[in-house]
């Protein structure tokens, strides 16, 4: 999975993201640092692949949430996701 590390989303607190989702330590994810995914302004946006779900304005609280419901037991949480790449 990978979470923005470009301008915009830094100012936006993607740094703080970043390192909550590497303090969860999640068996079998690699987290990683991405340049601009092209949605400046709606961050800090961060994907998650297999699946290619993106979540945005992704706030260190919610890092979590993310990780136990989607990353550990597959379960997206669709009210996190980036309205314009949601599909079905
Ligand atoms: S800076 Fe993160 S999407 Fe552009």
């Amino acid at each position: 999975m990978w979470v923005c590390q470009n301008r915009t989303c830094k100012k936006q607190g993607a740094l703080a993201v970043f390192h909550a989702f590497e303090a969860l330590q999640l068996p079998g994810w690699a987290i990683l640092k991405s340049q601009c995914m092209g949605q400046c302004g709606n961050g800090p946006m961060v994907r998650v692949l297999p699946g290619d779900i993106w979540y945005w304005r992704v706030q260190p609280k919610e890092v979590a949430a993310i990780g136990e419901r989607h990353l550990l037991h597959g379960n997206p949480i669709q009210a996190m996701m980036y309205p314009p790449f949601v599909r079905g």
